[in-house]
């Protein structure tokens, strides 16, 4: 199998180049990456939505996994031409030649797609209402693969970490060691989920689907469970004081507050929760509660 992976130094993408690779042959690109054999000078920048389609057309993979996005919530609000081509335009050029070529696309979306009312789970069918510039970039990214015609994979998720790079909890880490007190969001309630386990979900879902068809199609994908910033944040703090990592703040000095207290550029869905029965059952797969991974890449952190 010939896959072309873009956006591999991303959180995701990080984690896809080890998972695709037992698959097949994987070509791996940031936007800054020299394009093939004898065309370097095209890049797979997602502000340039022809040389994606070109790039494509060149390579003529079997699979294309795009975990590219202008994925700067806040900042999107005052870019949202930029946050556009990146978050639709252009995986909508590159859904209309895996179309033509017949490839399969593998695309990942947000529960920014929604407006976060209410507390229950959503479904995949569930109304739209996006809130940021973010939101409604990402969902008119999955309006045009699923115009386009292509056989698609669109993975909604939310609440993203991984053990490179920076993340929440490293943050909170930092904080408790230097502060005795920590006021922390407690009325946005949603799953962390690694992007170790979307890569690993990825790579078994690719293969299903090139045996099935008809399993292509969008998917909720969330690490189990729930919670909200400030228990992840206490989670966190409490297992690695019980861990032996010298903290400043008692667990009783991480404080909660709310949404409103904090206003940032964009609006944040106060609901995150997204239902996973779709994707466990047509997959086959069982999601592990949140906790496993988190405590994963927290031994991953103190260990280093
Ligand atoms: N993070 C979350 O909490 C979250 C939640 C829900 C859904 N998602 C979705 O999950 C997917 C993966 O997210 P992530 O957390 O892995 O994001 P990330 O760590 O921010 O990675 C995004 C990638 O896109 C690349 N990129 C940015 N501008 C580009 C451009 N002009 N051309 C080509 N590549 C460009 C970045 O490269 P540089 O770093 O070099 O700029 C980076 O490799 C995205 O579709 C995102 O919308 C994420």
């Amino acid at each position: 199998m010939k896959i072309l992976l873009l956006g591999k130094g991303g959180q995701v993408g990080w984690e896809l180049q080890r998972a695709l690779a037992p698959l097949g042959q994987v070509d791996a690109f940031d936007h800054d990456s020299p394009g093939p054999g004898a065309a370097p000078h095209l890049r797979a920048n997602f502000a340039k939505p022809d040389d994606l389609a070109a790039l494509v057309r060149l390579l003529q993979p079997d699979v294309i996994v795009n975990a590219a996005a202008h994925t700067a919530v806040d900042k999107a609000e005052s870019e949202p031409e930029l946050a556009r081509l990146l978050n639709a335009t252009t995986p909508g050029a590159i859904a209309a030649e895996a179309a033509r070529m017949g490839a399969l696309l593998v695309h990942y979306s947000t529960d920014y797609v929604f407006d976060g009312s209410g507390e229950a789970p959503r479904q995949e069918d569930a109304a739209t209402a996006p809130l940021s510039v973010y939101g409604q970039t990402k969902l008119e990214g999955e309006q045009l693969i699923q115009a386009s015609g292509c056989r698609h994979l669109i993975l909604r998720t939310s609440w993203v970490y991984a053990a490179r790079g920076g993340n929440f909890a490293k943050t909170m880490l930092r904080l408790a060691a230097e502060r005795a007190e920590l006021k922390v969001i407690n009325d946005q309630i949603g799953a962390p989920t690694g992007a170790d386990l979307l890569a690993d979900i990825t790579a078994h879902a690719i293969l299903a689907v090139q045996r099935q068809p008809e399993l292509a199609g969008l998917y909720h994908l969330v690490a189990g469970g729930e919670t909200s910033w400030h228990e992840y944040a206490r989670f966190v703090i409490e297992w690695a004081r019980a861990k032996g990592v010298p903290l400043k703040v008692a667990p009783e000095a991480v404080l909660s507050t709310p949404t409103s207290s904090y206003p940032t550029p964009a609006k944040r869905p106060l609901n995150s929760r997204l239902s996973t029965s779709k994707i466990q059952n047509a997959f086959g797969l069982t999601l592990p509660h949140w906790q496993r991974g988190v405590e994963r890449m927290l031994t991953e952190i103190i260990e280093r």
